[in-house]
């Protein structure tokens, strides 16, 4: 698998890849970048993958690079079993409709909550299992009811879909938002989660792809204050 992928022709601008080694986890950030406006974000797509068994799933494809990851898929030689969304988003559509009817088995999930169809509709502590490795769901409400984060199974990654971004937060202004709501969630599903823990968001506005739990503690300019403080930020975007 990995002379595979190294002999293949990567985009660099638009995709970056990750090989856990020994935990035979594989894990490609493929980047939509911004179509028309340089303020525009960049979307992240998450493909992870056990390099072992080759059972994959795919977080938040985008409709526009339905053909990259069909194909990039297909290349890897990878299992696609589940094509999950963290949320039903505003910005974009997904391409989990138009993937299934490309890759056998595939089947989409997504919160309960969110108000969308799915075959599997996800809660709390609900395991996304490929090979030998799941993802935990943890409902992050507060950008919308239907968010949920992603986190590996020893809590070394967490996809935090638009509930927490780099030095950022989803915005809580439309879609059910509510900045309390996202201040507990940030607070209570992702603050607690180890220092090391890698966040990978589903945007960011200056291309910056990863952060940790203990950076955006530290560092995160809206959520390092009081939830009074916080929400007044919001409010007043
Ligand atoms: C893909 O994974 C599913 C779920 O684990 C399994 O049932 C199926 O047999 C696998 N298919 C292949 C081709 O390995």
């Amino acid at each position: 698998l990995f002379q595979l992928i190294l002999s293949m022709t990567f985009d660099p601008l638009h995709s970056t890849l990750h090989f856990l080694l020994e935990m035979q986890l594989l894990l490609v950030i493929l980047v939509f970048p911004p179509q028309l406006f340089e303020s525009e974000s960049c979307t992240y797509t998450y493909l992870l993958a056990d390099t072992e068994t080759k059972d994959a799933v795919i977080i938040d494809p985008v409709l526009e690079k339905l053909d990259r990851d069909v194909k990039l898929v297909q290349e890897l030689g990878l299992n696609l079993t589940v094509a999950v969304n963290t949320h039903c988003h505003a910005d974009h559509i997904t391409s989990t409709g138009l993937m299934k009817k490309r890759i056998l088995g595939l089947k989409s999930a997504i919160s309960k909550f969110s108000g969308a169809s799915a075959d599997i509709q996800l809660s709390e502590g609900d395991k996304i299992p490929f090979g030998k490795h799941y993802l935990v769901v943890k409902e992050t409400p507060g950008h919308t009811d239907g968010c949920s984060t992603l986190v590996l199974d020893d809590e070394l990654m967490a996809f935090t879909g638009d509930a927490l971004l780099i030095r950022g937060c989803g915005r809580t202004d439309f879609q059910q938002g509510s900045s309390s709501k996202l201040y507990d969630s940030i607070h209570q599903k992702i603050f607690t989660l180890p220092e090391q823990c890698l966040i990978y968001p589903a945007h960011d506005y200056l291309g910056q792809t990863v952060s940790t739990v203990g950076e955006e503690r530290k560092l995160n300019p809206r959520l390092t204050k009081s939830k009074e403080e916080f929400i007044k930020i919001m409010d007043n975007l």
